[in-house]
């Protein structure tokens, strides 16, 4: 491409219409060099130029604007909400493996439901992003979807044509003849590490929540509704995955030189592999090489090439058969441990922190990191001068995982737990039997309310946007938040509060304009927002579908609680306590006068609605459920259970000595779930293969 010959032309042409189409193949091309290959072909001062002259052109001629003209990515009003869309065919997700025999099996399942032929392999990256659905109409960008529940997810058009390696329109190419523009691409959105740091530290600097990790960024992204802030953050794409009704395709490896030809972004780090030690030296090879990507990635995934292969293999619950993603081991780096700290969780629960020499690691860098407990610390003998492990888990927070006795230098200081809370009010630490963690008892511990209030307003409970850990700090101290009903109160105080450091009349009104909104939140975040010990999203959502009402919540009796399926002892006695304690009850009326939510309204339980559209039918005995309890849950969610076994049948589930209907749904190409996939499928359970009670407690355990 002969940019500067593109420029020239421009120069020449007197035709409006034929200027502004020159212009926006400049930019565009221009866009593609410098998002997808890393490439500049003009200097930025011309290319803004070119941008500044295109709006000029375009304001002088507005019926010439087109939808995919480049000065168009950010456009519209923001949303009320996203609109819902279903999936031509389900997002699916995949299976994880650990280790190379477990890709082996897979490889020996494949070639055994395949009876023998050869098969190649294609291995991508795993990016660790939001998965996205985009549809090119008449080669045209048309619409995007988020994942969603598989099913159906967030109609997220606008927000995704901001970013800039989407290409607005695509190059023409076709395949036998036939011109490809009517088609489906899935991708990842992600961000690279540079501008997540960056963007946090703007965050942190304002005094505002920042953000785990990229991908919690760039899903926090993904879901803003004013497509203007958006397009403030720098997202990127990578797609592939290709679907067309237009063309017959045939292999992945091809998919993804035709997106390459259209001009999307793919990545160039993919390979064919001929067989299983392929696949092996590509995993490997990225092993320490991926801690040279500007992005985060998660592993690997290996997919059949050949289509017509992967058809036959067709998939188990919400995973395909043809394809696996292996995972590496956690990420490790070498550094010293210069000291540990305290600190106190919400729910007074204190936690010893490491401060470490910064280090680079999996992309970030780490300077604290969790050691859990007292007792951990005293197992791993880990001591204040030591040079330690630490390791980095996906979103997990780093974690100190072992010593290198070997470098222990002779004046390293054992660590002694302390009696009192690092606070002004220096609570007693007590550890109560049966427990690894030492508690602040001080009912008014300020470290343990800064911590409550952050989670009353994180993301995922009350969401009160602006209300970062600073300004906790900031107005705790300052006596302006003595518990979380206090939040709704500061609208008292905006004057004095304009008058504060760092703070001013807009930056108040923001603030307590979103403490307003909150005031609308469904009551299962409200629940989860209370901070009750063990009571994580998932369960906060359980109590609010099962009571309906913070009320009935308020006054339910142990037994109650136990006959939900999913709370266990643990949660059941937490929830118990934390409404038989005055000062509890005294908040919660405080939260009542104030209009908060009290009573599950109908449009709160969509989000939990995930089987929505999904009919069920149960065959054999189930061990872990009963019948009824396996209907309750599948209907709780959304799903619909019939008798028998017809077209219509989205999953059979099979328990022990399966009756009929396994023949029948075999016959009709329904899918077929045991018991562990059946559970995966609730989203009981995440990682281990058999679910109790027990692991759904812990699970939320440091929630
Ligand atoms: S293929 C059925 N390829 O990983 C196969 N997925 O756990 C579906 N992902 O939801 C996707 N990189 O969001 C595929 N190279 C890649 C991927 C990838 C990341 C994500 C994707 C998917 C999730 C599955």
């Amino acid at each position: 491409m002969d940019i500067d010959k593109l420029i020239q032309q421009y120069n020449q042409e007197t035709d409006i219409s034929k200027k502004i189409s020159i212009l926006r193949e400049v930019i565009n091309t221009c866009d593609y060099y410098y998002y997808t290959k890393d490439e500049s072909l003009i200097s930025d001062r011309l290319y803004d130029q070119l941008f500044l002259e295109l709006i000029k052109l375009e304001q002088e001629n507005p019926h010439l604007i087109t939808p995919d003209s480049p000065t168009q990515r950010v456009s519209g009003e923001p949303l009320k909400e996203f609109a819902n869309v279903s999936h031509k065919k389900p997002m699916l997700s995949l299976s994880n493996t650990y280790t190379f025999e477990e890709i082996k099996d897979f490889h020996k399942r494949v070639l055994e439901l395949l009876e023998g032929e050869e098969v190649q392999f294609f291995v991508e990256l795993k990016f660790d992003g939001v998965a996205i659905s985009i549809h090119y109409l008449n080669s045209v960008y048309s619409l995007a979807v988020t994942r969603g529940n598989g099913y159906v997810g967030d109609d997220v058009t606008l927000n995704v044509k901001t970013i800039r390696n989407l290409p607005l329109k695509v190059n023409d190419v076709y395949i036998e003849g036939t011109l490809l523009k009517d088609f489906e691409v899935r991708g990842e959105v992600f961000m690279n590490f540079s501008d997540f740091e960056r963007i946090n530290e703007e965050k942190a600097t304002l005094g505002e929540k920042t953000y785990a990790n990229p991908r919690n960024l760039a899903s926090g992204t993904l879901k803003l509704l004013d497509p203007q802030q958006v397009s403030k953050r720098p997202l990127r794409l990578v797609v592939y995955y290709l679907d067309t009704e237009n063309v017959k395709l045939s292999r992945q490896s091809q998919c993804i030189e035709i997106m390459k030809k259209l001009g999307l972004p793919v990545s160039p780090h993919s390979r064919l592999c001929k067989d299983l030690n392929e696949v092996f030296e590509f995993i490997h090879y990225w092993e320490h090489k991926r801690f040279t990507l500007p992005f985060q990635i998660d592993g690997i995934v290996i997919k059949v090439d050949r289509l017509d292969q992967q058809e036959r293999l067709g998939m188990i619950a919400r995973s395909p058969r043809w394809a696996i993603a292996y995972k590496y081991e956690p990420e490790k780096a070498e550094t010293i441990l210069k000291d540990i700290k305290l600190q106190v969780g919400r729910t007074g629960i204190v936690t010893p922190v490491a401060e470490l020499e910064p280090v680079f690691l999996a992309g970030t860098t780490v300077s604290r990191a969790t050691l859990h407990n007292a007792d951990y610390i005293e197992q791993l003998d880990i001591r204040i001068g030591d040079t330690v492990i630490v390791e980095k888990a996906g979103e997990v927070i780093p974690k100190v995982s072992s010593v290198v006795l070997s470098k222990r230098p002779t004046w390293a200081v054992k660590f002694q737990f302390p009696d009192v809370c690092g606070c002004d009010l220096k609570g007693k630490l007590v550890r109560y039997p049966g427990e690894v963690a030492y508690f602040c008892t001080h009912p008014e511990c300020p470290s343990q309310l800064v911590r409550r209030i952050e989670h009353f307003v994180s993301r995922n409970a009350m969401d009160i946007e602006g209300m970062g850990e600073k300004i906790i700090n900031q107005l705790v101290s300052l006596g302006y938040l003595k518990n979380i009903a206090s939040i709704y109160e500061l609208k008292r105080f905006r004057n004095e509060l304009i008058e504060l450091e760092r703070w001013g009349e807009k930056k108040v009104d923001n603030l307590l304009s979103s403490i307003e909104k909150s005031k609308n939140r469904p009551l299962h975040r409200l629940i989860f927002g209370l901070g009750i010990r063990f009571i994580g999203e998932g369960a906060a959502k359980i109590l609010a579908n099962h009571f309906k009402s913070l009320d009935r919540l308020m006054n339910a009796k142990k037994e109650e609680l136990l006959s939900i399926y999913e709370i266990g002892e643990k949660m059941a006695q937490s929830v118990v306590d934390f409404f038989s304690n005055p000062k509890e009850i005294d908040i919660i009326e405080k939260l009542r006068n104030f209009g908060l939510f009290f009573e599950e309204r109908e449009t709160d339980t969509i989000e939990n609605k995930f089987l929505a559209g999904l009919t069920f039918v149960l065959t054999g005995e189930l061990q872990r459920f009963t019948r009824s309890e396996a209907k309750s849950l599948i209907e709780r969610y959304g799903g619909k259970v019939a008798s028998s076994v017809s077209k219509k049948t989205n999953y059979l589930v099979v328990g022990e000595n399966p009756g009929t209907k396994l023949q029948n749904a075999k016959e009709l190409g329904v899918n077929i779930i045991d018991e562990d996939k059946f559970i995966k499928l609730l989203k009981l359970e995440k990682s281990s293969n058999s679910f109790d009670k027990k692991s759904f407690e812990d699970k939320t355990l440091f929630d």
